[in-house]
C-alpha cells in the first residue's frame, strides 16, 4: 500500500465539496491504490455543518481514507498539504458586480496563498475552484512563491466536460467518442469553446455540425451553462463542478489518454499570443505529474478574436487586484 498523500478542501461544508470530499475519498481522484487525508478548512460559522460532513464520511468506512482533519485554521488545513482544492469562495450576492465578487475574495485567496505558502508542500498542486477563479489562482500564485511555478491552476474542466456533452448529444455519439475539445481562456461568459480541432468519433467536427449551430448555439449555451443551471435548480452547479474538479486533478497527477486533451487553466507562458502570467485556459496534456499545452494548433481569424477577446478580461481582472500580486 502506498503511504498516504494529504489533500487540503477549502470551504468544505459547502455545496461542493459536499461531492467532493466523498468522490476523493473513494479513490476517483487519485486512484483504487492511493490513501487520504483529507484537510477540511472552513470559516467558524460553518465548523458545526463541517463536523456533520466529517461524521458522513467517517459513516462511509472508506478503505482508502487514512484520517480526516477539520480546522478553521489555514496554516493546520494547508499543513504538509499535496493537493489542495480551493472551493471556498464568497458567494456572488443579489445586485453585486463582478469586481464586487472580486474585491472580497481577493482578500480570502491572498491570506490562502500565504497560508499555502508557509505550510504545504513546495510541489503541493493547487486548483482553484471558488470564483472569479482564473483571477483567484493569479492572486494565489503571488502570495505563493515557494510553490513550484506553475502549479497553481484554476478550473476550466466544467465547461470542457460541457462543450462535449452538447457536441456529444447534437450528433448522437457518446461523449467517449468526442476528442481535443478545448476551451481557452477566462471561467466566465467569455471564454472560447472552440471545436476546430474536435473529433467525433475519428472524424473533424466541424464537417458534422453546421457553423451557424455552432456559433450562435454551441458557443454561448457552454459559455451561459452555469447561468442556466442556477434557473433550474435554484442554487449553482454543485455535483457537476465536483466531477470537474476531479477529472482536473485525476488528469494532472495520473495523465490524459493517448490521443486526447483536456483544458486547464495555467499561468500562461506566452503561448498563442496570450500575455505571459494570466491564469488562462489552454489545451493541455498531462504525463509524469506535470502538464504541457499543446502547441502549434492553427488558429484562424474567428478563434483569434475570441481567444484575444476573453485574453483582455482577464486582463482587466489582473488589472482590478494589482495591489494584491
Ligand atoms: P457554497 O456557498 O455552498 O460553499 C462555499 C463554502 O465556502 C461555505 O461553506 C463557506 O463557509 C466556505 N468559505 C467561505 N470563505 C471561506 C474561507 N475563507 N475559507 C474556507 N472556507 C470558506 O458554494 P459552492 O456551491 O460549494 O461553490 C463554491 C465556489 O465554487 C463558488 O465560488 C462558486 O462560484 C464556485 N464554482 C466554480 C465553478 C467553476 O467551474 N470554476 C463551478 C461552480 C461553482
Amino acid at each position: 500500500m502506498k503511504a498516504p498523500v494529504r489533500v487540503t478542501v477549502t470551504g468544505a461544508a459547502g455545496n461542493i465539496s459536499y461531492s467532493i470530499l466523498f468522490r476523493i475519498a473513494a479513490g476517483n481522484m487519485l486512484g483504487p491504490d492511493q490513501p487520504v487525508i483529507l484537510q477540511c478548512l472552513e470559516i467558524p460559522p460553518a465548523m458545526g455543518a463541517l463536523n456533520g460532513v466529517v461524521m458522513e464520511l467517517n459513516d462511509c468506512a472508506f478503505p482508502l481514507l487514512h484520517d480526516i482533519v477539520a480546522t478553521d485554521d489555514a496554516n493546520v488545513g494547508f499543513k504538509d498539504a499535496d493537493f489542495a482544492l480551493l472551493v471556498g469562495a464568497m458567494p456572488r450576492k443579489k445586485g453585486m458586480l463582478r469586481k464586487d465578487l472580486l474585491t472580497a475574495n481577493s482578500k480570502i485567496f491572498s491570506a490562502q496563498g500565504k497560508a499555502i505558502n508557509d505550510n504545504a508542500k513546495e510541489d503541493c498542486r493547487v486548483l482553484v475552484v471558488g470564483n472569479p477563479a482564473n483571477t483567484n489562482a493569479l492572486i494565489t500564485m503571488a502570495n505563493a512563491p515557494k510553490i513550484k511555478h506553475g502549479n497553481i491552476t484554476a478550473m476550466t474542466r466544467l465547461d470542457h466536460n460541457r462543450a462535449i456533452s452538447q457536441l456529444a448529444d447534437k450528433t448522437g455519439v457518446a461523449s467517449t467518442d468526442i476528442k481535443k475539445m478545448t476551451i481557452w481562456g477566462n471561467h466566465s461568459a467569455t471564454q472560447y469553446p472552440d471545436i476546430s480541432q474536435t473529433t467525433v468519433d475519428g472524424k473533424d467536427a466541424t464537417t458534422l455540425v453546421d457553423t451557424d449551430w455552432y456559433r450562435d448555439d454551441f458557443i454561448p449555451k457552454v459559455q451561459q451553462r452555469g447561468a442556466a443551471i442556477i434557473e433550474a435548480r435554484g442554487a449553482s452547479s454543485a455535483a457537476s463542478a465536483a466531477s470537474a474538479a476531479i477529472d482536473h486533478m485525476r488528469d494532472w497527477a495520473l495523465g490524459t489518454a493517448e490521443g486526447d486533451w483536456v483544458s486547464m487553466a495555467i499561468p500562461s507562458d506566452g503561448s498563442y499570443g496570450v500575455p505571459e502570467g494570466l491564469i488562462y485556459s489552454y489545451p493541455v496534456t498531462c504525463s509524469g505529474g506535470e502538464y504541457s499545452i499543446v502547441q502549434d494548433l492553427p488558429i484562424d481569424e474567428f478563434s483569434r478574436e475570441r481567444m484575444d477577446a476573453t485574453a483582455n478580461e482577464l486582463s482587466e481582472e489582473q488589472d482590478d487586484v494589482k495591489d494584491l500580486l
